[in-house]
């Protein structure tokens, strides 16, 4: 008798408890590849766990589309984000569109975040790096390394990309949290429902961007920003809900995920202190202990997928019309596309973790994550010298984005105990 049941997957708990997360997505990939999902309060779908089938899956994308329905929300919500703004999913980013329109508004911001030109911000993310572990080292010798130094970086390095002024960023990290927290009452603004608190938040990003757009079209710069706020997809005027969604993508999904990653990645190397001294004497393994961060963290835990034409997986048969969950958490610990896929290794090579996705929407701000999360460890091993945790890692109830959002560490600069 299992302890486990599909709609399981819809539950922001589950996401509290990292070793019930863990279980789930095994009994997920052995037993029910192919799940059939009805959580309550939410329209049903399927959930396709394994890393080969949602390889297939993110190769056809005419057939599973990547709108309407973008990410697992009650009805509730998306009855209120219709009636309001007119999609489902209240915002109409890239991760929401298909075909060629996709491809256009891709191409808008592509070439800003090609590997040659990512490259050319090295130098700034490892200033921003260098103060950002400089403060860690400068302050008492404990923090608490996600809400005051994990968070912040990736979010100076996405915000400055885009061309948000540093005084903006508390009120964009607030947002971001609102956003993916919807779910948790940790989250939650008081007093309101989650369809009221998700209406809340739209509005209040949709005011921040809207005088982002009128200040780039009358003041453009070398910015995402501008990109987005002067851009013409395919030679056509982007609407509203199109260009408040690439803002919000861009601004979103740059840093709570890298956040997530540099957090998780700090865990796993404290809770492998033998992985912590391999990499602290053999600094070329930041590459590959980056990628395995992201695989093990896998901070984007699904995307939804809408069926366009009949499809067999595994013996059952998708219909035009059914959704489909791409479970990109499951996939990364997925055994039979990684040797020990269980264990944390900073030299796992190769790497074809799910984690960006994969596909025409695989993720376009990757080679920026990776840098980022490289800069990061490379001042920290520079600066800091030990540490270890303080307290209980807590993490996040959501079901989309999701990581620790609390880690208290002690820490030292010389190469003793943490403590001494
Ligand atoms: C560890 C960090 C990150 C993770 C795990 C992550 C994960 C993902 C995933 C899973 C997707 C959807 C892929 C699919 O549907 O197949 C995605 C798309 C996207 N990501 Fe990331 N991401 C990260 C960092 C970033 C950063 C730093 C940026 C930019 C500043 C960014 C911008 C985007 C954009 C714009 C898309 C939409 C692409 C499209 O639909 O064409 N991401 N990301």
């Amino acid at each position: 008798m299992t302890e486990f049941k599909a709609a399981d997957i819809a539950n922001p708990a589950l996401y509290g408890d990292q070793d019930r997360l863990q279980r789930f997505y095994a009994w997920l990939r052995q037993e029910q590849p192919v799940a059939f999902a009805e959580p309550e309060g939410c329209r049903p779908f399927w959930v396709v766990s394994r890393h080969a089938d949602i390889r297939e899956l993110e190769r056809l994308p005419d057939i599973f589309n990547a709108g309407p329905r973008m990410t697992l929300l009650p009805i509730s919500v998306e009855q209120s984000n219709i009636a309001l703004f007119g999609v489902e999913s209240g915002v109409y980013p890239l991760t929401a569109m298909d075909g060629v329109h996709h491809q256009n508004m891709r191409a808008l911001t592509q070439e800003f975040f090609l590997p040659k030109n990512i490259r050319k911000l090295e130098e700034s993310i490892r200033d921003h790096a260098r103060a950002f572990v400089g403060n860690m080292k400068e302050a008492s010798g404990a923090c608490d390394f996600a809400t005051d130094v994990a968070f912040w970086y990736p979010l100076r390095v996405a915000m400055s990309a885009l061309g948000i002024a540093p005084e903006d960023e508390a009120r964009m990290l607030t947002l971001t949290h609102e956003l993916f927290g919807a779910a948790d009452p940790a989250v939650r603004r008081p007093g309101l429902t989650e369809a009221e608190h998700m209406v809340a938040v739209k509005r209040d990003y949709l005011a921040f961007f809207d005088g982002i757009t009128k200040d780039r079209i009358a003041n453009p710069r070398d910015d995402v920003a501008t990109l987005i706020a002067t851009g013409m997809p395919g030679g056509a005027q982007m609407s509203d809900e199109e260009r408040i969604g690439y803002y919000v993508i861009v601004a979103t999904a740059g840093h709570d995920t890298t956040a997530a990653s540099i957090v998780g990645g700090m865990k796993a190397l404290i809770d492998n202190p033998r992985e912590m001294q391999r990499l602290r004497d053999n600094p070329d393994l930041i590459k590959t202990f980056a990628t395995e961060a992201i695989r093990w963290t896998a901070p984007v835990k699904h995307f939804m997928r809408t069926v366009t034409q009949e499809y067999e997986l595994h013996g059952t048969t998708f219909k035009p019309g059914d959704h489909v969950m791409l479970a990109f958490g499951a996939a990364t610990r997925d055994p039979e596309a990684f040797d020990d896929a269980a264990s944390f290794r900073i030299d796992r090579s190769p790497n074809n973790h799910l984690a960006f996705g994969y596909g025409p929407h695989m993720c376009l701000g990757q080679y920026l994550a990776k840098l980022e999360i490289e800069c990061f460890f490379h001042e920290f091993f520079e600066q800091i010298g030990s540490i270890e945790l303080a307290g209980e890692a807590v993490y996040t109830e959501g079901n989309f984005v999701s990581g620790i959002r609390s880690l208290p560490v002690r820490y030292s600069r010389s190469l003793a105990a943490a403590t001494a």
